[in-house]
């Protein structure tokens, strides 16, 4: 009798590699993950892998992907349900993400698969919302624990004369690149979280590439008003490519990536993330009154 082919053994082959995969990660960990070990457990040959993932790299960040939009859809269904007030919406919303965290026990914490990854890298890209002028707090906790990359020795640092250093359990001659959108349009308020990061760079001996800032971002979000956006996200790409091409961003490419993203400046801006929380606030049905808790507060642009 003829052996089943692959694709009649596995006719969702694709699917099949990630659950595999996501199986292998919550058993054995992220940094024992094995294209050869999948292969095997799938009774195929690893070169009937690379068709779908030419490499393990390529695979872990599919992985990732596919885990945040997992997470961000769960938690936009359960915000976007029918609640009676904004207390339940919210909720119901912190509700899905604990579920969802409980559901995927392969995706928590991971701190010591991206440690790993942390350590082995050419290249870092630290992507974090701006949160009240610096890093989040999640940025934060993940830097924090990148502790174990030191020993407690205090020695002279083998670059900056006249400064303290921890000698590095790994060191690699690692790039960093920032990525951060913040809520205000305007570019200066990224101020201390780029000299945060530059610190960061120039102490723990990073060679600092530049950033990605994007001010005025929350509408980027909104699924409406994609077709807004489609010129940003091709000098974003272009952006990437310089990266990995010259290690740099072009200066045009710079500059066309700080443009403003509406036609109207700033005015428009206003108008538009004001009607996006008045609509917010129509739906859960917030009194007049209770919506500028200052009297006389009122929006100026009316
Ligand atoms: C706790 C908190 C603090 C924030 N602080 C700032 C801020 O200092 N400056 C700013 O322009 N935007 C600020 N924002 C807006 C976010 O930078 C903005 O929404 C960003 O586009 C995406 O953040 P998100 O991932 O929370 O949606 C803040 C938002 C939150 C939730």
């Amino acid at each position: 009798m003829a052996r089943p082919t692959q694709s009649q053994q596995h006719p969702n082959l694709q699917t099949a590699i990630t659950e595999v995969a996501r199986k292998q990660i919550a058993e054995h960990g992220a940094a024992s993950l094995s294209l050869r070990a999948i292969a095997r457990e799938l009774g195929i040959t690893a070169p009937a892998i690379y068709n779908y993932y030419p490499s393990r790299d390529n695979l872990v960040t599919s992985l990732i992907v596919n885990a945040y939009h997992s997470f961000a859809t769960a938690l936009a269904k359960a915000r976007d349900a029918e609640h009676g007030d904004h207390t339940e919406c919210i909720m119901v919303t912190a509700r899905a993400y604990r579920n969802w965290a409980l559901a995927h026990p392969e995706d928590k914490d991971g701190m010591a698969s991206a440690l790993e990854s942390y350590n082995t890298a050419d290249l870092v890209i630290f992507g974090t919302p701006l949160y009240h002028f610096g890093m989040s707090g999640i940025m934060k906790t993940f830097i924090d624990r990148t502790l174990p990359r030191i020993e407690p020795w205090l020695i002279p640092h083998p670059d900056i004369p006249d400064t303290t250093f921890h000698p590095e359990r790994f060191h690699k001659p690692e790039k960093m690149l920032l990525v951060s959108p913040c809520g205000f349009p305007e570019y200066w308020h990224f101020d201390s979280l780029v000299v945060t990061f530059k610190q960061i760079a120039r102490m723990e001996r990073f060679e600092y590439l530049g950033e990605i800032l994007r001010p005025g971002a929350e509408p980027l979000s909104d699924s409406s008003l994609q077709g807004l956006f489609t010129e940003y996200y091709e000098t974003l790409h272009q952006a990437g490519a310089q990266i990995i091409a010259n290690g740099s961003i072009l200066e045009e490419t710079q500059a066309n990536l700080q443009k403003d993203l509406f036609p109207g400046g700033k005015q428009a801006f206003y108008s538009m993330a004001n009607a996006y929380w008045e609509q917010r606030m129509d739906k859960f049905n917030v009194p007049e009154e209770k919506r500028h808790s200052v009297p006389g507060n009122t929006i100026l642009s009316e």
